[in-house]
């Protein structure tokens, strides 16, 4: 099945950007908000970035212009009914992704295609109850959308091989370097490098390293592209510590729980750059 028309619904940190990546690869795009104001908010916050790319020179006016007019907004799930992928990107919560799913299958058409972006849930507990759980999948974006380009195509318990395909190929196509993946806890990316980022924080105390100092280690002797202090912060460390929780929860292994000095920082609201401070000062 081929993709032209897609809808996002939730246009938040996420779904703006997977809206943005969606109208720059050509497609017909319905973003869905609760609200106008946030609407709005998205729509700028697209138009920022890709006013961006055109200053930069990445980007010709006419490609941004173009790309914008194929964004569409609404607070109504019903103008998502001629979609071919709907991508849902709302609040990290299994019951209000349940409800949105079955409303989907009740607005949209039978062989739309119905993905998540979540991280932590399971794609197969989204899925149950529906008509037609077949069509359900995962596509897990990473942040920024528009930068990142790895999304991992989450196969869950009764998704069809058509689905999986189909949700391939549009990520191909829209420049992404898709991976296909099980329904497992924490996917591929996110199962490896929680534990191994909590097991980065827990090393600071443990051998009395500075921020500094440990972003140093690993990005000069382990040749990381970028230190895991500084990672942590770029996530968010609330993210972060939502993840571990929930990877921990479903696996049980102790370096899946957050650490304390993680803990601490939340409490603290040192979120990192998205509050102006973390394990640095921004
Ligand atoms: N932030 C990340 O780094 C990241 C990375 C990968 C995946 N995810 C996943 O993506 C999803 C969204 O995360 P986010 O960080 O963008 O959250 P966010 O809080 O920034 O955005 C969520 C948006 O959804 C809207 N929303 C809530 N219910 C809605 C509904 N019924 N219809 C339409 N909009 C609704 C909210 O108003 C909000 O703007 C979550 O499942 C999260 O786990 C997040």
């Amino acid at each position: 099945m081929e993709i032209r028309s897609v809808g996002v619904v939730g246009l938040g940190t996420m779904g703006a950007g997977i809206a943005q990546v969606s109208v720059q690869s050509g497609h017909e795009t319905v973003g869905r908000e609760i609200s106008d104001e946030l609407n709005e908010r998205a729509r700028s916050t697209i138009d920022r970035y890709l006013t961006r790319a055109v200053e930069k020179g990445r980007m010709s006016q006419e490609s941004k212009d173009a790309a914008l007019e194929r964004l569409r907004l609404t607070t109504s799930l019903d103008d998502l009914a001629d979609c071919d992928l709907v991508i849902e990107a709302i609040v990290e919560e299994l019951e209000p992704k349940r409800e949105l799913f079955a409303e989907l299958e009740r607005v949209c058409r039978p062989e739309t295609i119905l993905a998540t972006n979540t991280s932590a849930l399971s794609v197969s507990a989204i899925a149950e109850g529906l008509e037609r759980p077949e069509r359900v999948i995962g596509m897990h974006f990473f942040n920024p959308a528009p930068v990142l380009r790895l999304v991992e195509i989450v196969r869950a318990e009764r998704s069809s091989d058509d689905a999986v395909a189909a949700a391939y190929a549009w990520a191909e196509g829209a420049g992404k370097q898709p991976v296909r993946c099980n329904d497992t806890p924490g996917f591929i990316v996110n199962r490896i490098l929680i534990p191994l980022l909590n097991d980065c924080v827990r090393v600071l105390d443990e051998a009395g390293v500075s921020p500094d100092d440990l972003d140093k280690a690993m990005t000069n002797g382990a040749g990381w592209p970028m230190g895991p202090c500084a990672l942590v912060d770029l996530v968010g460390i609330d993210i972060h510590v939502h993840a571990s929780e929930a990877l921990h929860a479903a696996l049980g292994e102790d370096r899946m729980a957050p650490p304390e000095r993680l803990l601490s920082m939340q409490r603290e609201g040192k979120l990192g750059r998205k509050t102006g401070e973390g394990f640095f000062r921004y």
